[in-house]
């Protein structure tokens, strides 16, 4: 084991000859002279670490999974899997994030930069121990101290690098279903968007806009002119963003095919063919990600749709998906040619169905085909984690030889840390179920912990029929969440605003449209967190330190103003929300909305009707929104309206760039700094801009600490 130092709060050990995964952009080469720390490692032919927590440990992290917040008492590995049926009983999802934090008798963060499988045992098996298994000889370890949570997990995210930052149009809200089948389908979507004033910011385009599947091809008879589609659309603000799948139908004179064989751009199995596995398109070849000239090919390729006017993308069956392959299904069909010499009974029977369920993404597939690293010949299995990953950052290496300073948006279904640099993710396939709201919501704080800023769930659910109140609460929390995309699986009931009855419509478009207000705030935070290495939604634990701060997981930090508390359960008209100080609750039906009510530090029952949400202000801080709008192109920046809970004191800077170049890098941006106090009967506002902001007039409303509401406004 060599030790180094990265910082002086994070060491790092190697252990063998590990695989550069990429993930951590400073890795260290000053030696490190102290133990390994807190965990019993042992090194065998795996490795094994132990750690006895104490019971009042909590953990936190692990990015995309399931349970709660604090992973404690659960099971998880870390294995990107395309599994679209996310029950409790599920270990792992589509992404593998091996970073954690232990808060308790040792406070401590934890990442394990393996590519391959670990399994994370948080007390499962042993209520008091945690047990890491690496599946491998060869792995980075760093062990990340602080003084608390939030600088545990600042330290890691300055070591994984900042986050990927989408252009600001991806933070309007998104359309999409499997099964938008025509160009004129998707205008028709459009257009009704537009007719009944639904901000809209693009439409998905799933599978169907392919010709038979095929990554980068055009369907010519329903999207016929793709180009104009894209032109008139974007003229109202709506981008089409179309999904890439990774697996390249195998078809003589296609070209993508073709470049494919003749650059040696795929994997390979051991006879060094090209590998074959079959996903949607039938029978595809795998682009190998984790070469570079096959990933500068494939990343080149999103040129073509750019050329006709798209500029975001979603990367989807990236973990990488295989429905079977050619091993696969010649093995089965001999299992079954021997199964049919048996009498049919339960027990042949069930090896009938077992042969059948396990084609789909065998262990033994990803055993079989192999990369050709710049380090030599490696089994996918030994670097499965990586796969996505590698893809995200082909796409984005290709936007970079399009236009290096043009964001584009681009979010991937599979991940490992370090692909947070190049895209974001959606948290793929769950259902229109009240249990995946809630999942959804746990999910956000470990996704930002291990540095996916820029993600969100297909609101309202991918698989089974949404029912219109879960859509409603739906909405009402995905409108705090970077990507707010509604996404739907072919053949699941209709989940757009509109496919429900009036009444239901008004309060989704309501929501869409206090999402648009507070795009300014929310652009402001999420820049912030990105840029300070920050998270931008986290659990309450990490602001507060109270004993019931660290309990609570139903609620939210949004940025650095305000905490939600989303109603996730039918037929509830309020819940039980826990405030760790004063705040001041906003209770919204629609932006104009003006139902202030300040709650005290505690225990309180807050009714909520089905047409409104909660937005709690924090106490000596400000919420600066702006107007809604049809499309973020339309957004009027000139007037911002500004709610300040003010005790004593509220500071707060509003950050703004220009939202689509990347000159934000080279700290080109704009900034307001509003101060405002309250000292009895007087008030004092203060506004600095500082930049190029189009802002000149701030309507404020103030909210004192006894509850006296002051309006006022100040010209800029
Ligand atoms: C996968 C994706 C889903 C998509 C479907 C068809 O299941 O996760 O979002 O709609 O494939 O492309």
């Amino acid at each position: 084991m060599r030790k180094y130092y990265i910082t002086e709060k994070i060491s790092r050990y190697e252990i063998g000859n590990p695989i550069e995964t990429e993930a951590v952009i400073n890795k260290g080469d000053k030696n490190y002279p102290g133990d390994f720390k807190y965990f019993n490692i042992e090194i065998g032919n795996e490795i094994n670490l132990n750690y006895k927590m104490n019971k009042d440990d909590k953990v936190y992290g692990l990015g995309q999974n399931m349970r709660g917040i604090n992973k404690r008492g659960y099971i998880y590995e870390s294995f990107c899997s395309d599994d679209p049926c996310h029950t409790p009983e599920k270990k792992s999802l589509y992404g593998a994030h091996n970073f954690f934090i232990i808060e308790g008798s040792n406070t401590f963060g934890m990442f394990i930069d393996f590519p391959s499988k670990v399994t994370f045992d948080v007390g499962y098996n042993v209520r008091s121990n945690f047990h890491i298994n690496i599946e491998g000889t060869d792995t980075n370890i760093y062990i990340i101290e602080g003084e608390s949570l939030k600088e545990i997990v600042h330290e890691f995210l300055k070591i994984i690098g900042k986050s990927y930052v989408p252009p600001k149009w991806a933070f309007g809200y998104i359309q999409s279903r499997w099964g938008y089948k025509t160009g004129n389908e998707v205008e028709e979507i459009a257009n009704k968007f537009i007719e009944k004033g639904i901000p809209l910011d693009g439409i998905c385009l799933d599978l169907d806009y392919m010709d038979d599947y095929k990554d980068f091809s055009l369907s010519e008879e329903r999207f016929s002119d793709f180009s104009s589609l894209n032109k008139r659309l974007k003229e109202n603000g709506i981008k089409i963003i179309p999904i890439i799948d990774a697996g390249v139908k195998i078809e003589e004179g296609y070209d993508i095919y073709e470049e494919g064989i003749r650059g040696n751009y795929f994997a390979v199995d051991k006879n060094n063919n090209p590998f074959v596995a079959a996903v949607w398109p039938g029978k595809v070849h795998f682009p190998d990600f984790l070469n570079k000239d096959a990933r500068l090919w494939f990343g080149r390729k999103y040129k073509g749709l750019i050329d006709n006017g798209v500029e975001g993308f979603w990367n989807d069956m990236n973990e990488p998906a295989i429905f079977y392959s050619e091993g696969g299904i010649e093995e089965a069909y001999r299992n079954i040619d021997e199964l049919k010499k048996l009498e049919l009974n339960v027990d042949s029977f069930f090896k009938l169905m077992d042969t059948v369920n396990n084609l789909k993404n065998n262990v033994n597939d990803y055993k079989s085909f192999y990369h050709k690293t710049e380090n030599g010949l490696v089994n996918h299995y030994d670097v499965h984690n990586i796969y996505g990953y590698n893809m995200t950052k082909a796409a984005s290496e290709g936007f970079d030889t399009i236009d290096e300073n043009k964001r584009f948006l681009l979010f991937s279904r599979a991940s490992y840390i370090g692909a947070h640099r190049y895209g974001g993710i959606w948290t793929g396939d769950n259902s229109s179920w009240w249990e995946h709201i809630v999942l959804n919501m746990k999910m956000m704080p470990s996704l930002n912990m291990c540095g996916f800023l820029y993600s969100g769930a297909d609101t309202c659910g991918f698989g089974s029929n949404i029912d219109p109140e879960l859509a409603i609460r739906w909405n009402q929390l995905s409108i705090f969440t970077p990507l707010y995309r509604n996404h739907s699986a072919l053949g699941t009931k209709d989940q757009e605003p509109f496919a429900f009855d009036l009444e239901v419509e008004k309060i989704i478009k309501n929501t869409i449209r206090f999402r648009y207000a507070i795009i300014p705030y929310l652009y402001s935070e999420f820049m912030k967190a990105v840029n300070n290495s920050d998270m931008f939604i986290k659990q309450l634990g990490i602001e507060y330190q109270d004993k019931l701060s660290k309990e609570v997981e139903d609620q939210l930090l949004i940025g650095d103003s305000i905490m939600i508390a989303p109603i996730y359960e039918p037929n509830k008209r309020g819940r039980y929300v826990y405030t760790p100080e004063d705040m001041l609750l906003w209770k919204v039906k629609d932006h104009t909305s003006k139902d202030f009510e300040i709650i005290k530090k505690g225990h309180n029952y807050i009714d909520i009707d089905i047409n409104e949400f909660s937005v709690f202000i924090r106490k000596n801080k400000m919420l600066v929104l702006g107007e809604p709008a049809q499309s973020t192109k339309d957004i009027n920046s000139e007037t911002l309206n500004i709610i300040a809970f003010v005790e004593n004191e509220a500071e707060y800077t509003l950050y703004d760039d220009d939202g689509i170049s990347n000159d934000y890098k080279k700290g080109i941006n704009s900034s307001i700094d509003i101060t405002i106090s309250v000292d009895r009967d007087k008030h004092n506002i203060n506004a600095v801009n500082k930049g190029n902001l189009e802002v000149k007039r701030l309507n404020v409303t103030i909210i004192t600490g006894e509850g006296k509401i002051i309006s006022d406004v100040v010209n800029l």
